[in-house]
């Protein structure tokens, strides 16, 4: 696997490379990274991953400055899942002195995350459109764990005409159910046990629903009984979406197109959440068929 830190050796590289699978990341590369890129692996000619921690999608006060860092994982995981190039680019290159665009997406990227942090969804749609641009992958592969974002990059591509394919991937967990992170690594290991009550909430939910329950009230209601388990808890938002447009639902009309999201502070770190209402078969994606925007 080979390393590229200039745009222009990127370029030169992927000149006449056939299908190309790209899955850009913020390093600290675990298991479900390496899931993305197996997937970009079986579905492309060459494999592309990207390790930038984007200064523009941290807000003042989060955790910029200590984000976890380790290229020789990250090479480690990426080779070992079958990338062909890790592209690390120095801030430098892609924010030069006098940087001043910013991609501002509405729609999905309001409320939840966009409510929570101010100017986030405007940073990551502004990098990602930017490594798109370098990379021009036929495919990017983005995990389901962060479900607000895949719907954001979704729309920009849609919106401004974006020539790749996104691709979404199930959420890869720990044994107890705490969803794969790389902020996991700020938890002990007793910690991350607890911090599962945001996967056993989100799945009191789904039961919630599976014995009836049609209103938001009394399915999020099962999701808090849990989340009061847990003392450490600060809860920030628990929500049930459409889970494309990311719209509040007060009832469920369409169960397969509904989401349930979470996002909490615990032991001082923020973790993020996501499950569809009705529990999908192993291994299958949980975008429902309607596409963003659209009707069918
Ligand atoms: O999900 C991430 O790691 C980041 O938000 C992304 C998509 C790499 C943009 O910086």
């Amino acid at each position: 696997m080979e390393l590229i830190e200039s745009p222009s050796d990127l370029r030169a590289a992927l000149r006449g490379a056939g299908s190309v699978g790209f899955v850009p990341t913020m390093g600290y590369l675990h298991d479900g990274h390496a899931s993305l890129v197996a997937r970009a692996r079986a579905e492309n000619d060459r494999v592309v991953v990207s390790v930038f921690v984007n200064p523009l999608q941290f807000g003042p006060g989060e955790d910029l400055a200590r984000y976890p860092r380790d290229l020789d994982r990250d090479r480690r995981v990426a080779a070992g899942a079958g990338a062909d190039l890790l592209f690390v680019p120095h801030p430098e290159a892609l924010y030069p002195a006098g940087f001043a665009t910013r991609v501002e997406v509405g729609g999905p990227s309001e409320g939840l995350e966009g409510a929570s942090r101010p100017g986030h969804f405007s940073g990551v749609a502004t990098v990602v459109l930017k490594l798109l641009n370098l990379v021009s992958p036929t495919r990017a592969y983005f995990g389901e764990k962060d479900w607000q974002q895949l719907a954001v990059v979704r729309r920009v591509v849609r919106d401004l005409n974006v020539p790749v394919e996104i691709v979404g991937c199930p959420t890869v967990r720990e044994e107890s159910g705490l969803a794969r992170s790389s902020r996991n690594s700020y938890l002990t290991g007793e910690q991350q046990t607890r911090a599962a009550v945001l996967a056993r909430a989100l799945r009191a939910a789904q039961d919630a629903h599976a014995r009836g329950a049609g209103r938001a009230e009394s399915i999020l209601g099962a999701a808090r009984e849990v989340l009061a388990t847990e003392r450490e808890v600060q809860l920030d938002y628990l929500a049930l979406v459409d889970a494309l447009d990311l719209t509040p639902l007060d009832a469920v009309t369409d169960p397969a197109s509904a989401r349930l999201l979470v996002a909490a502070r615990l032991f001082g770190v923020r973790l993020i959440d996501n499950m569809p209402l009705v529990p999908e078969p192993q291994g299958a994606s949980g975008l429902p068929t309607r596409q963003p925007g659209g009707t069918a």
